[in-house]
């Protein structure tokens, strides 16, 4: 058995240099944190090399340096960078889930390159992938992926992560291509989202676009189960928490303090984004610099922009905005001793982002949306025992968890302002008690437990469906029941309804049962040998209605009520075996982890239909 991890991007760079092609690390939090991932298992990472290469020679050989590292390359043409890349990733699901409506490009060449692409990733996973092999597919580029592999490979397990928000079904709705997206989703055996809200709106999205039967956390589909459940991310806290430590970042820490003298430090470190509320947090310091001028001199925010998607419009637009109002800022409050604003557009080695980290009195974290946002984790890390304020968005995933930070709303001007100040002026003892507070949370849940959670869960998720699958009736089990009836001398036979006897349909009153379907019961009740029992969920009227017959015993609503039982006391039902798969995957015990969330479940809720349209739940007495 061996892992196998699909990502839009390897975790190194090519790059075509004069000295040939060269592989460096590459920058993200995906690639950071799944670069951590302990496991005994073989490690296969398949995932787009990130720079065009079209020379079959050049292929060959990269193929061949990169699978000595059970790394596998997609190779995307310019076309597909542009139109599933730039376009529909990151011009339509981008702002689709980060809730930037206007930012969204509807385009079919956009739509038919994702799904180009998705199929490029499937053709490479079926290389690399065997029966038996764990899938662990990550972020929205690949959301069609699941499904590809699981149609191409039915024996495999397969597990999603979902890095950015999931939006509510309003949103969601708004997208030509919502049901097959949520289909490719559903192929996983398990679906992990960063936050519970994020799981919630994925599951409501299926509910009312699919029309397929969910629970609180996994949708019922005909042949297994797709689990959903939120894993919040974490990151390497060792790596960052001793980063200090080491004689580099000291050096890098003490030039930066060197340059930034006696000024108290607010960071602000994030990827070229609008969803980052770059804009909204200049505006938030500059009312703070205009309500406080005794700060004056005596601040500094270091703002580091890395470049990213500028082939993408919205992204060079707004470079471009950040750069003039960093301008209008620092031409407005600067004087010959003092930039209010230090801003670097480029990205930054780990030793210098982490020395940043470590001095930063103050990180300013303030998306307007952000599935996780690691750095906020990496600021807290690095702080080790210095003491230090996280202002950091509610938009962010990671406010889930970081409730000791100063957590603002991102596009309150007023209220970010106020929190720089309360930051500046809060006791070092409160810094302390608070940073040790989440210290201690970020290094239980760092990105090893994170990627081991899951893995974990993927594993009894897969264990789950397959025996799901086992429990198919097949030829030689419909042979045992044949024998078993014929060798038996009394027969106590139970018949579930809906799903069993009839289809799930739509109106479940249209579910009446067939002449044939009467005339095999009454054959069977006639045989003195037998016990005829039809267990439903249904009530007593429509049931005793249909079933005429007073050789045939009735259980019905849920065996609340149950009649013509020899002696008059209840029958005790328990369905035991036909050909409808999902009764008996959920009567089945569950093996799963408690959930605090399933506890409130009504008693009804153990039994559920492939459609939600479908009987029982929909038309049942109880509910
Ligand atoms: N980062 C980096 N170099 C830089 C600045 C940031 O490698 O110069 C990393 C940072 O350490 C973090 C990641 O970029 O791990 C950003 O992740 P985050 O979740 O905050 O936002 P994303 O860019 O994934 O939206
Ligand atoms: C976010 C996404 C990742 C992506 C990263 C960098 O973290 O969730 O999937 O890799 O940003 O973006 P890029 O477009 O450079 O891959």
């Amino acid at each position: 058995m061996k892992y196998v991890i699909i990502s839009n991007r390897l975790p190194v760079t090519v790059k075509r240099t004069d000295a040939g092609v060269t592989f460096t690390r590459s920058g993200g939090g995906l690639a950071t944190g799944l670069d951590s991932l302990e496991t005994d298992a073989p490690k296969h990472w398949i995932g787009w090399c990130g720079v065009q290469v079209d020379d079959p020679a050049e292929r060959a050989d990269i193929d061949r340096r990169l699978g000595a590292q059970l790394l596998h390359p997609v190779y995307l043409n310019e076309q597909q960078i542009a139109d599933f890349y730039e376009g529909y990733s990151n011009s339509t699901i981008w702002p689709l889930c980060h809730y930037f409506y206007s930012n969204i490009v509807f385009d079919d060449a956009f739509r038919r390159a994702y799904w180009e692409v998705n199929e490029l990733f499937a053709n490479e996973a079926v290389k690399v992938v065997e029966p038996g092999d764990l899938v662990w597919v990550q972020d929205y580029q690949l959301m069609l992926l699941p499904g590809l592999i699981r149609e191409r490979i039915p024996d495999v397990g397969i597990g999603y992560s979902h890095h950015i928000p999931f939006p509510s079904y309003e949103l969601f709705r708004c997208l030509p291509e919502r049901a097959d997206i949520l289909r490719g989703l559903l192929g996983a055996d398990l679906v992990g989202f960063h936050t519970h809200d994020y799981m919630r709106h994925f599951i409501s999205a299926v509910y009312r676009v699919l029309n397929l039967e969910c629970r609180v956390d996994e949708v019922q589909l005909e042949d297994r189960i797709s689990e959903t459940e939120a894993f919040p991310m974490g990151i390497n806290y060792d790596l960052y928490h001793n980063a200090i430590t080491t004689p580099e970042v000291a050096a890098h820490a003490d030039a930066m303090r060197g340059i930034a003298g006696d000024s108290k430090i607010i960071l602000s470190v994030d990827r070229l984004d609008y969803s980052k509320g770059i804009l909204t947090r200049l505006e938030s310091y500059a009312a703070f610099l205009e309500s406080h001028p005794e700060y004056h001199g005596k601040v500094t925010l270091i703002m580091v922009v890395v470049p990213s998607r500028d082939n993408v419009p919205m992204y060079r637009d707004l470079k471009t905005a950040i750069d003039n109002r960093i301008g209008a800022l620092n031409g407005k409050y600067a004087t010959i001793g003092w930039t209010p604003v230090h801003y670097f557009y480029r990205s930054f080695s780990f030793d210098e982002l982490t020395a940043m980290y470590h001095l930063a009195d103050v990180a300013l974290v303030t998306p307007l949306r952000d599935g996780m946002n690691l750095v906020a984790k990496e600021y807290l890390a690095a702080k080790r025992d210095a003491p230090g304020v996280l202002i950091l968005s509610e938009m962010a995933g990671a406010a889930d968890e970081l409730r000791q930070a100063i957590i603002v709303n991102p596009t309150n001007i007023k209220q970010i302002g106020d929190a720089i100040f309360s930051a500046l002026t809060m006791p070092d003892a409160e810094k302390l008690a608070a940073l040790r507070d989440m210290q201690s949370l970020l290094a239980r849940r760092d990105v090893t437990a994170w990627a081991g959670e899951f893995m974990r869960e993927l594993t009894k998720a897969k264990a789950r469906n397959d025996e799901l699958r086992r429990k198919v009736l097949g030829q030689s089990g419909i042979a045992e029941i044949r024998d078993r009836y014929r060798a038996a001398r009394r027969r106590l036979l139970v018949f579930d309804y809906d799903g069993t006897l009839a289809p799930l349909v739509s109106d479940p009153a249209k579910a009446s049962p067939t002449v044939d379907l009467l005339a095999s019961l009454d054959r069977l009740a006639a045989d003195p040998d037998n016990t005829v029992v039809i267990s439903s969920g249904r009530d007593k009227r429509s049931i005793g209605d249909w079933f005429p017959n007073p050789a045939i015993r009735l259980s019905a609503e849920h065996g609340a009520f149950s009649g013509r039982t020899a002696n008059g006391t209840a029958i005790t039902v328990r369905w035991c075996g036909a050909t409808t798969l999902w009764k008996l995957s959920r009567t089945s015990p569950t093996t799963r982890r408690d959930r605090t969330s399933k506890t409130n479940r009504p008693p009804w809720s153990g039994i559920t239909g492939t459609s939600r349209t479908g009987w029982p739940n929909s038309a049942s007495p109880s509910s």
